[in-house]
């Protein structure tokens, strides 16, 4: 029995030591050290034996039942890394490529110029307003005060959305302008009021250089009691001073705008040349800024504003220039164009 169990032992060493993959192995240990394994069988074999060589008998199998299980568990954890690098090598991964640039994005210049805006008006005590991009066609035109035979209301300025007009809005139509939130604002808060409206707006032209369907304006609009376009004066003289981090001057000329009474252009000392006449301002020194003035008392009324009591300005500033004037970008229509080339420049 002594040498049985020796050569079935050896027997059962090799079979685990050849044994490749984890079932081949675990065919093994069913084989000689399962329940119905030659090993298991032959120790039960031993309370058969005569009384004195029982003890001796059952240290030997003991001793032979634990080699084996040493063996089997120390050739499981090898199978077990074999798979592990072979599913490594499969799939394998060369750390040593350089990885995928992803290029990183930055603001346009456009939204970076109106941040600035946004925030020295804010210090300035102004909010900043919001207004539907699709308008109705009084709040673009009749609410300000522009009426029917309006020569910007003409078809061939203003992109109207097809769908039947209502009696008390008429058509819808892409804002040509963000003069509209004067009235939201006015209706939406009352009296007295101070923000600023950054935003896109509409035109049917056709473009050029200077010419674009699609730009940006900053609206302002302050009421509240006893107030003048002296008010105006030092806001925006303040404001580009700030902007242009140098000291700006402003002057006013006679405007129209159906909107305001009395209407003005406002003009700002060029930045270029301090006044002395450049090309850019055209030998005068100054350089067109925006349209302003003091709120038509139609369209307090309009906005629900008592003008007996309450009278303010307002203005509107091409955000889309502005940001050409301080880049020195000759052409509107590379704002727009998604060139990552002209883009990346700011
Ligand atoms: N909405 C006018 C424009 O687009 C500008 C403006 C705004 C003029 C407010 C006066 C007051 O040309």
């Amino acid at each position: 029995m002594k040498k049985e169990l020796e050569e079935r032992g050896k027997e059962a060493l090799k079979g685990i030591a050849g044994a490749q993959t984890p079932e081949e192995l675990y065919e093994v240990h069913v084989k000689y050290l399962g329940r119905k394994g030659i090993v298991t069988l032959m120790m039960q074999g031993i309370s058969k034996l005569p009384q004195n060589d029982r003890a001796e008998a059952g240290k030997l199998f003991n001793k032979s039942k634990k080699s084996l299980e040493e063996a089997y568990a120390e050739r499981e954890e090898m199978l077990k890394a074999e798979s592990v690098k072979r599913a490594l090598n499969e799939r394998w991964v060369d750390v040593t490529l350089s990885g995928r640039q992803y290029e990183v994005g930055h603001i346009h210049p456009i939204s970076q110029v109106q941040q600035e805006v946004e925030k020295i008006f804010s210090e300035m005590g102004f909010s900043v307003m919001d207004g539907p991009e699709v308008e109705s066609e009084y709040y673009n035109f009749d609410g300000l005060n522009i009426l029917q035979n309006h020569p910007a209301r003409d078809m061939q300025d203003t992109f109207f959305i097809d769908q039947e007009p209502t009696k008390k809005d008429g058509h819808l139509v892409l804002r040509t302008q963000t003069s509209p939130v004067q009235l939201r604002t006015m209706e939406k808060y009352g009296a007295p009021a101070r923000v600023i409206v950054p935003g896109r707006v509409f035109r049917n032209e056709a473009t050029d250089a200077s010419h674009e369907h699609t730009f940006d304006q900053v609206e302002g609009l302050l009421i509240d009691k006893d107030i003048s376009l002296a008010h105006l004066k030092g806001v925006m003289q303040e404001f580009l001073t700030r902007l242009f981090k140098r000291e700006t001057k402003v002057r006013f000329r006679p405007g129209y705008f159906p909107f305001v009474e009395p209407g003005v252009e406002l003009d700002m000392s060029c930045m270029i040349c301090n006044e002395q006449g450049c090309r850019v301002c055209k030998q005068t020194g100054w350089l067109e800024f925006m349209g302003a003035g003091m709120v038509h008392p139609n369209v307090l009324k309009a906005g629900g504003v008592d003008s007996q009591k309450y009278q303010g300005w307002a203005f509107g500033f091409g955000l889309t220039r502005l940001v050409m004037m301080r880049y020195g970008i000759d052409d509107i229509r590379l704002l727009s164009s998604g060139d990552v080339r002209f883009l990346k420049q700011f």
